[in-house]
């Protein structure tokens, strides 16, 4: 063993460029030069020194990539020059017309001035700010002239380099570039949080937008996470010894930045458009990522200077050539149904596995069976599969001048297929569900509901534990989850003594859990997280929301008068409909509901609903119109979330709407929204006004800054 030098400042900086060095070679090389066991003994040794002698810590220590401390709000940063956005072409004409329009300002000599061509990666734009050569900021796009300060949880994104190679760069600059997940990262960690119950992202760029947005980097730390850059830009005044845009890419990697593989650089737009082919149709389904399309840019910067940008926001000089969405076409081999724990009977379609977009598809979910009907779906037809952007696959439609003789309609299923239940239909909804409350599939997914994330939180109480435990008989209902021990634990596989202890404890520290998460993992049809809130704001305690909702009186027609009122009265809480307040009703008086909720109350869970437990009153009054594709949040979610705080969501926006959300691919309305000067904010503004972190007078006037500079 080399003997330790015993100056800690030399022996740090020493470490510091080592480890740096062995991150870079393998992250983005990807040409491991240090085993891990070699990796982990020197980051140690750094980090004992960093303790010992903490004038020593330097903000490009790998050890900064682990363990900051989580914040409380995300700052605003204002990019050193507005982030642009680009504008379209969907086919070669569409590339050509864009050529076109440069040849009407710069003349014939637009055509001979050559292109770069770059893999346009589907991930979070971020622009990273260098001070002299070390990464002191890094931020989100946001609206493209104010975004969002994550510096901590960009440090955390291996092969973002926290100093650049090299020496004599600009003191102050800023790296533009996508944050993305891999694909093969991301089915492993969907993979895994199948495993432990938790929500599945349901594709790799919302999976690096939310990986990017967390409070405590310590969540992003565990997301996998990889950076591309693609541009660089200076203050003004100063200057880089480039002339091109390749030039640009190629000091990029010079400086030890990441830069997408697969660049081409072109000297006519005819190149272009092979390049573009080749990347659709060949190089696209090998790729680990995922793309939406190639950036062409024209490449001597001096042109781009003269070209310059349209309205603020899309430069003339550089187009999104965008591919056509992934379709393949495959064998739909069955058509087969689970059931949900609210009983609604999901069809999805098993198929015979192709490839889509880099990535094999097996299974595509069918919505409902009113739309399987509608496209005549059968088992046996070659159909259409598409994977767009998300990596939930949908089934578009058959090729029915390929069906085979001997298929057969599908038919509706009349049984439950878990328990064999005859179906029933909702009139109201098109979905089929199972009655049966005791039915053994729909206790599976709703003891999972009940101990997940946004209800009980009960950490280590995972899908493949319940599902072990059901079928052990050890449990049935929530109930039969408090009454598990130590010792019942520990004779299921892969339970030791520790593991089994730790949920025990898990278990019995959700009791303390508030109502509004214990109504909402009851899982009562239609009772939502927002709806659960308001009842257990409304009542207090589950005492006084049973004491009012239990149907009484002598008779049948009396107790049905009893059953009448409460309804009306739920139903009259601000926020709660007739539908919920029906449901909540009939659920508190059911008989298997009522020896549930007594059982849980003789086990000792809390069922009240603290002061302040529930969420803010921050958009109290406002009116507000989600549109476009958000990066984390489904609609549904988003207009919970609204709903939490208050506020109310239209579909359509008008001069009395407080405020737009908008996301990716928004349409009209957002265009609406800019006529009739409707302010706009994005999702983490609307998150951030729901956290009470920022007024909403605040985040208002931060989307007001005019976009131009
Ligand atoms: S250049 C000059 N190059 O696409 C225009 N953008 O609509 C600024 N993107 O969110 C972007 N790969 O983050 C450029 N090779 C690439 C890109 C790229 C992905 C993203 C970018 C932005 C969006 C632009």
């Amino acid at each position: 063993m080399t003997p330790r030098p015993t100056d800690p400042t030399r022996r740090a900086s020493e470490l510091r460029e080592t480890l740096e060095r062995a991150s870079y070679e393998y992250y983005v090389l990807d040409r491991p030069t240090m085993s891990d066991a070699e990796y982990d003994r020197l980051f140690r040794e750094l980090q004992e020194i960093e303790r010992e002698h903490p004038a020593l810590r330097t903000p490009d220590s790998p050890t900064v990539r682990v363990g900051a401390e989580p914040a409380t709000a995300l700052a605003k940063h204002t990019h050193l020059l507005p982030m642009l956005s680009l504008g379209n072409a969907f086919d070669d004409d569409e590339l050509r017309e864009w050529e076109e329009r440069m040849v009407r300002i710069l003349g014939e000599q637009a055509r001979r001035a050559g292109y770069t061509a770059e893999l346009k990666i589907d991930g979070a734009a971020v622009a990273l700010t260098y001070v002299d050569g070390v990464l002191v900021t890094g931020a989100t796009r946001g609206n493209g002239t104010v975004g969002e300060e994550v510096t901590a949880n960009l440090r955390t994104v291996r092969d973002v380099p926290l100093r650049l190679h090299g020496d004599g760069h600009p003191s102050r600059l800023e790296v533009r570039g996508e944050v993305y997940m891999p694909f093969s990262r991301f089915e492993r960690m969907n993979e895994e949080r199948a495993r432990d119950g938790e929500a599945l992202f349901s594709n790799p760029r919302n999976a690096a937008a939310g990986a990017l947005r967390q409070l405590d980097p310590s969540i992003t730390a565990a997301r996998p996470l990889r950076f591309y850059g693609y541009s660089v830009v200076t203050a003004p005044g100063a200057s880089l010894p480039v002339r091109t845009q390749w030039e640009a890419l190629e000091l990029l990697e010079s400086w030890g930045v990441p830069v997408a593989p697969h660049r081409r650089r072109c000297a006519t737009l005819d190149e272009v458009t092979a390049w573009a082919h080749e990347v659709e149709h060949t190089l696209r389904s090998e790729l680990d990522f995922a793309i939406d399309g190639g950036v062409v840019k024209v490449d001597p910067l001096a042109l781009q200077d003269e070209l310059g940008v349209v309205g603020g926001r899309e430069p003339r000089w550089a187009v999104a050539r965008k591919f056509a969405p992934d379709i393949a076409v495959t064998r739909l081999l069955a058509i087969e149904t689970n059931v949900g724990r609210t009983g609604a009977i999901n069809p999805y379609a098993v198929l015979e596995p192709v490839e889509i977009g880099g990535a094999t598809v097996k299974l595509a979910t069918l919505h409902n069976f009113d739309l399987i009907r509608q496209k005549d779906l059968r088992a046996g037809d070659w159909v259409q599969v598409k994977r767009a952007g998300d990596v939930i696959p949908q089934v578009i439609a058959p090729l029915t001048e390929r069906r085979e003789e001997g298929t057969e309609p599908t038919p509706v299923p009349d049984r439950c297929p878990s328990c064999g239940t005859p179906v029933a239909r909702d009139p109201e909804e098109v979905a089929l569900y199972c009655p049966n409350v005791a039915c053994p599939g729909r206790r599976l997914e709703g003891l999972v509901h009940f101990a997940s994330r946004s209800a009980m939180d009960v950490r280590g109480l995972s899908y493949a534990r319940i599902g072990q435990m059901v079928e052990a008989g050890l449990v049935r209902t929530p109930v039969d989850v408090y009454d598990l021990t130590v010792e019942q634990l520990m004779r299921l596989d892969r339970f030791a003594e520790r593991s089994a202890q730790n949920l025990v404890d898990a278990i019995e520290a959700s009791k303390a859990q508030p109502l509004s998460r214990l109504l909402f993992g009851l899982g009562v049809r239609h009772v939502g997280a927002t709806a659960a809130q308001l009842l257990a704001r409304e009542y207090g305690s589950l005492a006084v929301l049973r004491e009012r909702l239990l149907a009484t009186g002598d008779g049948d027609e009396a107790r049905a008068a009893s059953h009448d009122a409460a309804v009306a009265a739920v139903a009259g809480i601000r926020g709660l409909g007739e539908t919920i307040a029906r449901s909540m009703v009939d659920y508190v008086n059911d008989p298997s509901a009522i020896e549930l909720l007594d059982g849980l109350e003789r086990r000792g869970v809390a069922l009240v609903e603290p002061r302040g437990a529930a969420s803010s009153d921050t958009l109290r009054g406002s009116t507000v119109v989600i549109t476009g594709t958000l990066p984390t949040l489904s609609r549904t979610e988003a207009t919970e979330l609204v709903e939490s705080a208050g506020g109310r969501v239209t579909s359509s926006v008008s001069r009395k709407t407080t405020f737009v959300v908008a996301g990716e691919e928004a349409g009209g309305k957002l265009d609406r929204a800019r006529e009739l000067g409707v302010p706009v904010l994005d999702e983490a503004a609307l998150s951030s006004v729901v956290a009470g972190t920022a007024t909403l007078e605040a985040a208002l006037e931060a989307v007001q800054l005019p976009a131009d500079p």
